[in-house]
């Protein structure tokens, strides 16, 4: 008790988050050559997931393989907490027989209970503030196909939702400008905008929230977008795709970002929605990158976490 790191906001690797990316390209390396590299060996995960996952649920338990460990999927319907055990109660029983636990939740209040409860590592697999796993990994996706953020324009267009609440902090950690366009009434979370302008002003960029696309991706080197409609707002979902529909990532928004910015999205997407079949298909894309790269960005996060790489 006392020493263990837990990964709740992309802002508890704000001191060391350059040295993960670096971690996670060494790590890539050695995979890519076939070489084993197994700090976790012995070692077990638990994942708890609240909503549906493919990346994220198969990225980290391939990734705890690869380490030399093993993880375990646990729905809340099986788990006791589906029949009323409480998350502290849940957090001290696994924290007996595991060494990380792995949650994607509802709310950000359950990831705090859980971590501040569990004696070994959490990590948020996403909730309904942020998605630091994910930007992690779009983080080393960005310098492996910029080799640095110094004076990139980062654009990201649609809603200010989870991810693009930790592209903010992330943006600002690594000192890269970013633009969001989100429309009025969808803006990113306030605190976290006041935290990644905080930031960015300490690392000599800026943060912008503007409503209109088109000035969003001018000149912009990276246009990343993400569904409109999140896990648990389903119900809005008709209010939303009339409210986004002027902020698709197409080929026209496209034709003002520079000549070989690249797109990102963080996957699943809606096709026909926030992005055209042209532009994912398109060779501007490189969302299979982002895709990979949770693998490797992760078993960078997990070794230092679970074993203090
Ligand atoms: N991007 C992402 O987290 O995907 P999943 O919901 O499939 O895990
Ligand atoms: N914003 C999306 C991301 C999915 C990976 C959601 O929360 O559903």
């Amino acid at each position: 008790m006392g020493t263990k790191r837990d990964l709740v906001s992309i802002l508890d690797m704000k001191e060391d988050l350059v040295g993960l990316l670096e971690l996670a390209a060494s790590i890539k390396n050695r995979t890519k050559a076939g070489e084993p590299y197994e700090p976790l060996r012995g070692k077990s995960l638990a994942m708890i997931f609240e909503k549906a996952s493919t990346r994220t649920r198969v990225s980290f338990e391939v990734g705890m393989t690869q380490l030399g460990g093993h993880a375990l999927f646990l729905s809340p319907n099986d788990l006791q907490i589906g029949r009323g055990e409480t998350i502290a109660d849940t957090a001290r029983v696994l924290s007996r027989y595991v060494d990380g636990i792995m949650y994607r939740a509802f709310r950000r209040e359950n990831v705090l209970e859980l971590a501040r409860n569990a004696s070994v590592p959490v990590i948020n697999g996403l909730d309904d503030k942020e998605h630091p796993c994910q930007v992690i990994a779009d983080l080393f996706t960005i310098l492996e196909h910029r080799r640095s953020f110094k004076g990139l324009k980062f654009a990201y267009v649609g809603d200010g939702n989870n991810v693009c609440n930790s592209l903010l902090l992330g943006a600002a950690i690594v000192g890269m400008d970013m633009t969001a366009a989100c429309p009025g009434g969808y803006e990113p979370d306030a605190e976290i905008l006041v935290s990644a302008r905080r930031i960015a002003k300490g690392r000599g960029s800026k943060i912008h929230v503007v409503d209109d696309p088109v000035a969003a991706v001018q000149r912009a080197d990276v246009v990343y977008t993400d569904v409109w409609v999140s896990m648990g707002q389903e119900k809005e979902k008709e209010q939303r795709e009339k409210v986004f529909q002027p902020y698709q990532v197409n080929s026209k928004l496209l034709d003002d970002a520079k000549k070989d910015a690249v797109v990102m999205h963080c996957l699943p997407a809606h096709r026909g929605l926030e992005i055209t079949d042209e532009v994912i298909d398109g060779p501007q894309s490189i969302v299979l990158d982002q895709a990979e790269n949770r693998l490797h960005a992760q078993k960078a996060i997990l070794s230092r976490l679970l074993a203090g790489v």
